[in-house]
């Protein structure tokens, strides 16, 4: 994989970056949340075509490319309308994924005591955690090279909580103080064994322990990452 990226001659390189940045001034375009998928569909040219000027020769492949972030990256290459996101602030939008090995020991180890540096931990009361209105979220579904076999490991890690957990119990959620990408994010909270994380679309990342129900606080609270 490494190699392959590094026999991409310059040119398209360049090419991909002037895309980029071009799509970047497009004021929709989710750049956080998209950059490197929608770099990696560009490279291999399969979003080159413009359904605007009734050309969808390529449609099918640039969204088998995208995948589960179709949804929100299509605007980014032209694929489909730009979303109007300019009545909501970042902040009030999110993604959230469940992780698929979650290792509640390790993820309790490493959020008592001494908060660790560079992020905050903060507990609150799972009944706080239901009763908010969940505003505007996207579920990331299962990448293509992963099981099909989905609902299972959800439904045994709630089955197990809910038989052992009452409302009472606090879930645990991590926040990291900088910014980081989706991607980032979800390899930070996989190495904290977290269960699930929710990546704002400020780049704010919280990672969401086990005993959480739901998935974790709607809030940003990354240091230097709030806006
Ligand atoms: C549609 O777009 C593709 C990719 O850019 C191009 O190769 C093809 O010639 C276009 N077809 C038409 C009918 O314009
Ligand atoms: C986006 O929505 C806002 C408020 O709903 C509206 O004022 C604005 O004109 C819309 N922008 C576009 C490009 O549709
Ligand atoms: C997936 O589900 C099928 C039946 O629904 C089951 O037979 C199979 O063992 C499951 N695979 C995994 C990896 O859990």
């Amino acid at each position: 994989m490494r190699s392959a990226h590094a026999v991409i001659p310059a040119a398209a390189a360049l090419m991909v970056l002037v895309l980029l940045s071009a799509l970047s001034q497009t004021e929709a375009c989710n750049k956080a949340l998209c950059a490197s998928d929608v770099s990696k569909c560009l490279i291999q040219e399969l979003c080159q075509c413009r359904p605007s000027d009734g050309n969808c020769s390529c449609c099918k492949e640039c969204m088998l490319c995208l995948g589960s972030l179709w949804e929100e990256c299509c605007d980014c290459v032209g694929m489909c309308n730009p979303k109007n996101y300019s009545d909501t602030p970042a902040t009030s939008k999110s993604t959230v994924e469940e992780l698929h090995r979650p290792i509640p020991s390790l993820f309790r180890a490493l959020t008592e005591g001494d908060a660790p540096i560079n992020m905050m931990v903060v507990s609150f009361p799972v009944a706080e955690e239901l009763s908010h209105h969940e505003s505007l979220v996207s579920f990331l579904g299962q990448r293509e090279d992963q099981q099909q076999n989905i609902s299972l490991p959800k439904n045994s890690i709630h089955a197990r909580y809910d038989s052992t957990r009452g409302p009472d119990n606090l879930c645990t959620v991590v926040y990291f103080d900088d910014c980081v990408s989706i991607r980032q994010c979800k390899l930070y909270c996989e190495s904290m064994g977290g269960s699930k994380y929710r990546w704002f679309h400020n780049a704010c990342c919280e990672c969401i322990g086990p005993e959480c129900l739901d998935y974790g606080s709607k809030s940003v609270k990354c240091m230097n990452c709030m806006f």
